[in-house]
Parts: C-alpha cells; sequence; structure tokens
C-alpha cells in the first residue's frame, strides 16, 4: 500500500494553453516539451485504513493550501476508482526547486503522484494509461511521465489527450539554463488563466487555427536535430501564446521586467553565434535551451543581467518513475 517515484519537470517549446475539454482536461491545442533532469519532484503515496482524509505534506509542512489538497484528492480519486477501494492515503513530497512560480512543479508533481499512487494500489498501468489520468489533474504532467522529447497531440491516440515520447534523451543532449526573475508564487495559476483568455481574447480563435502548424514545424526539427529551426518555431509559440495572454481581458502579464532583459540577451547571444533561445511558461522566468557545450556561455551572461536571482542549469532526463525511498526517507 505504499510506494515512492520521482518526476521531474517539463518545458514546453510547443506551448498547451486553452482547454477543449474542462471536465476531462483535454487541451485546446498539441503541444511539444523537453523533461529536465536536475529539476525532480518525489512524492511517496502511502494508504492507510485509519485516515478519513488524504494528509498531503509538502517539503514537510503539513499547511497546505486546501486547493492543492483538493487536486491531489481528485487525482487519487481516479486511481481509487480503478482500484475499486476507497482508502484515504498519506501524500509526502517535496521539491528541489521553487514551487508555483512557473517551474512546472504541477507537471512533476502529478506525473510522480500517478506514478506511485497506482503502484501504491497494485495497478498495472500502461506509461499511456498513466499520461492521460496525470493529464486529467495537469495537462502539462501527461508530458513528465516521459523523458526527452514528448508529443501531447489530443487529436491522436486510442486515449484522448495521452502524451507520447518523440526522441530520448541521449539522442540530442540539448540543455536548459532557468534565470529564475522572481521568487514569488504566480499571481494567476494556468488553470484560472488559461479560462480567462479562452472567454475574453478575440485572438483565441487564431491561437488554436494556428497551433498544429507549430507542432508540426517543431516535431520535424526535432526529428532532423535542426536546431535553428526549433529555435524558431519555440520563439514563435512562446510569443505568440503571451501575446494571447496579454489579449485577454483583464490582460495577463506573467513577465517582469528582468524577464525582458534576459529575453534581449538571449537573443543577442543568438546574434553573436551562440546557439541558445529562449521560453517562457506561466511566470516570469526565463528557460534558455541550447547546443551541448554552449550552456556555460548561457549561464555566465544571464548572470549579468540586473535582478537575475539565481541560475539554474538542467539537461534532459527520464520520465516519472518508481524509487526505493521517497521524500526525507
Ligand atoms: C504555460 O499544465 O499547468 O506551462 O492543465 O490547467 O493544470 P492545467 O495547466 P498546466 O499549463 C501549462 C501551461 C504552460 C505551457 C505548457 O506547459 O505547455
Amino acid at each position: 500500500m505504499q510506494a515512492s517515484a520521482q518526476a521531474q519537470p517539463n518545458v514546453a517549446l510547443v506551448k498547451y494553453w486553452g482547454k477543449r475539454d474542462t471536465e476531462l482536461n483535454i487541451p485546446a491545442v498539441a503541444s511539444l516539451s523537453v523533461t529536465l533532469d536536475a529539476l525532480w519532484t518525489r512524492t511517496r503515496v502511502t494508504f492507510d485504513p485509519a485516515l478519513d482524509e488524504d494528509v498531503l505534506r509538502v517539503g514537510g509542512q503539513s499547511d497546505t493550501p486546501s486547493n492543492q489538497v483538493e487536486r491531489t484528492t481528485r487525482c487519487l480519486d481516479q486511481l481509487r476508482r480503478l482500484a475499486g477501494i476507497d482508502t484515504r492515503a498519506h501524500i509526502d513530497t517535496e521539491n528541489n526547486f521553487p514551487t508555483g512560480a512557473g517551474l512546472a512543479s504541477s507537471a512533476s508533481g502529478f506525473a510522480a503522484l500517478v506514478t506511485a499512487g497506482a503502484e501504491a494500489l497494485g495497478l498495472k498501468l500502461t506509461a499511456a494509461q498513466r499520461s492521460a489520468l496525470a493529464r486529467q489533474s495537469s495537462g502539462s504532467a501527461a508530458r513528465s511521465i516521459f523523458g526527452g522529447f514528448v508529443e501531447l497531440d489530443p487529436d491522436s491516440g486510442a486515449l484522448n489527450g495521452t502524451a507520447t515520447p518523440l526522441l530520448a534523451p541521449e539522442a540530442w543532449r540539448l540543455e536548459v539554463t532557468i534565470a529564475v526573475t522572481s521568487k514569488q508564487p504566480k499571481a494567476l495559476g494556468s488553470t484560472d488563466g488559461m479560462n480567462l483568455t479562452a472567454r475574453t481574447s478575440d485572438y483565441y480563435d487564431a491561437w488554436v487555427g494556428t497551433a498544429r502548424g507549430d507542432l508540426h514545424a517543431a516535431r520535424r526539427a526535432v526529428a532532423e536535430r535542426d536546431f535553428d529551426s526549433l529555435a524558431r518555431v519555440s520563439e514563435r509559440s512562446c510569443l505568440k501564446m503571451h501575446g494571447l495572454m496579454l489579449s485577454a481581458d483583464p490582460g495577463l502579464i506573467y513577465w517582469n521586467g528582468v524577464t525582458v532583459e534576459c529575453i534581449r540577451e538571449i537573443r543577442a547571444l543568438r546574434h553573436a553565434g551562440v546557439p541558445v533561445f529562449f521560453t517562457i511558461d506561466a511566470g516570469p522566468q526565463v528557460k534558455a535551451i541550447s547546443l551541448p557545450g554552449a550552456a556555460a556561455q548561457v549561464r555566465d551572461a544571464l548572470r549579468t543581467v540586473p535582478g537575475v536571482l539565481d541560475v539554474m542549469h538542467s539537461g534532459l532526463g527520464q520520465g516519472a518513475r518508481l524509487v526505493p525511498e521517497g521524500p526525507c526517507g
């Protein structure tokens, strides 16, 4: 009745923003991401018949906001239904990076939770089934079930909205440098931000209508290891998503001034011949993707940008998997 799992966040190069089905949490657009290796979530799930409700501890603390506990319970409810039981669980989880600040803690969090929870209940689920279950809790979590380059296309596959791996992490060793520009939790979470955007932006239909072209361009760039093409489509998808967010009513601004300075720095590096491009999710942190060997130069340059609080580095890593010991264990 107990199992532990580790999952890593992923960084979307072609972005998911907007839902086709809010009940099942099926994305309105296809996305493509890379799974990281240096950042991780570790989660231990222990089902305990003595409990009346799920007990969630994050980093050893039990004062977790109630909406996080509810999301965790909803995710475990799917597994309990499959197992035909109603037993509640202790969930101990820990991240080695700041949560809720646009570093995709929900992606690694739900991928680890589904993987540990299914094992603890003795459910023999395939990775695709775990991906579909993780997606119902958080769209990007479906992608963290897999490692390397991963696609989530709501129009393909037997299970709607299941991620599929495209390329192993060893096949193209891109590096990711993260400039942390704020450690505050974001003002509006992705789910609410997406729903507001879909409801109010005049640009939403154009976003949905052009996403498939971006997916195809990125898929081709990955298959051909064509860095320049991947840089072009990734920056286009990122800026288009942030343009869309700005066009919501009221407009959503996830960036701060330092975010913009980091973009300028990365573009200057590229113009100087360094193989690097940027992407930014629903938060102010900037992720710089580079070819092997260029990360040290990218890191040094981002450290000089006034206001950058921290610079982290990661390679590409594996998907969610069971681990012998959970957090603090
Ligand atoms: C900007 O997966 O966090 O990071 O499905 O509502 O939980 P929910 O949203 P979430 O959104 C991720 C949005 C993004 C882009 C991306 O990861 O594709």
